[in-house]
């Protein structure tokens, strides 16, 4: 697939097969993850953590029903979670950093079919030290987003999206 067939056809993967992701196509996410721009050139800053631990996962998701106080199916049974941690940067670009990586990982699952979802709400809603420990993280480092991958059940079109262009 081209760089640009991928954008287009990237879309937020809300529904999954239970059937885990082989490593082969973890492989390549990852890959295209760690190949993402960082600034000041800070890759040790960052930790990719690739959730598939089955009690891992349903704490996650008890852990977000209890913030909730409902079921919530907060990463939609994605058998992977892959997670992107940072520690603090001096100019806050530690969101910025895990946006290319995200980005660029979304785009290599698209790539090579499987479905995705950016999902901030977990590292929002789960205490940081708790998602910490469970994480594994090293020390001053902080979960701030993580992709939801699978393969997807159903299809699922891209919806063309709109944003002001201004030209100057
Ligand atoms: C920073 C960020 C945080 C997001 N957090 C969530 C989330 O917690 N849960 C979720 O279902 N989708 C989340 N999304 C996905 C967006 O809702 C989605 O990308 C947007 O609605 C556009 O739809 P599309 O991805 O299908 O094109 C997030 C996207 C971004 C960029």
């Amino acid at each position: 697939m081209e760089t640009l067939e991928a954008i287009k056809k990237r879309v937020s993967t809300r529904k999954f097969l239970k059937k885990q992701i082989t490593e082969k196509d973890l492989k390549i996410i990852l890959e295209a993850g760690t190949q993402a721009p960082i600034a000041y050139n800070k890759y040790d800053d960052l930790v990719i953590t690739v959730v598939q631990d089955k009690e891992t996962l349903d704490e996650i998701d008890r852990l977000c029903d209890e913030h909730y106080g409902a079921d919530t199916m907060v990463f939609f049974n994605a058998p992977t979670l892959i997670f992107v941690s940072s520690k603090k940067a001096k100019y806050d670009q530690e969101y910025e950093n895990v946006a290319c990586v995200m980005e660029n990982m979304a785009l290599a699952a698209t790539d090579i079919g499987v479905g995705n979802v950016y999902l901030k709400g977990m590292t929002l809603h789960i205490e940081e030290k708790t998602l910490s420990r469970l994480l594994k993280l090293p020390p001053e480092t902080r979960a701030i987003a993580a992709l939801g991958v699978g393969y997807p059940d159903g299809e699922f079109l891209p919806k063309e999206h709109q944003m002001k262009i201004d030209r100057i």
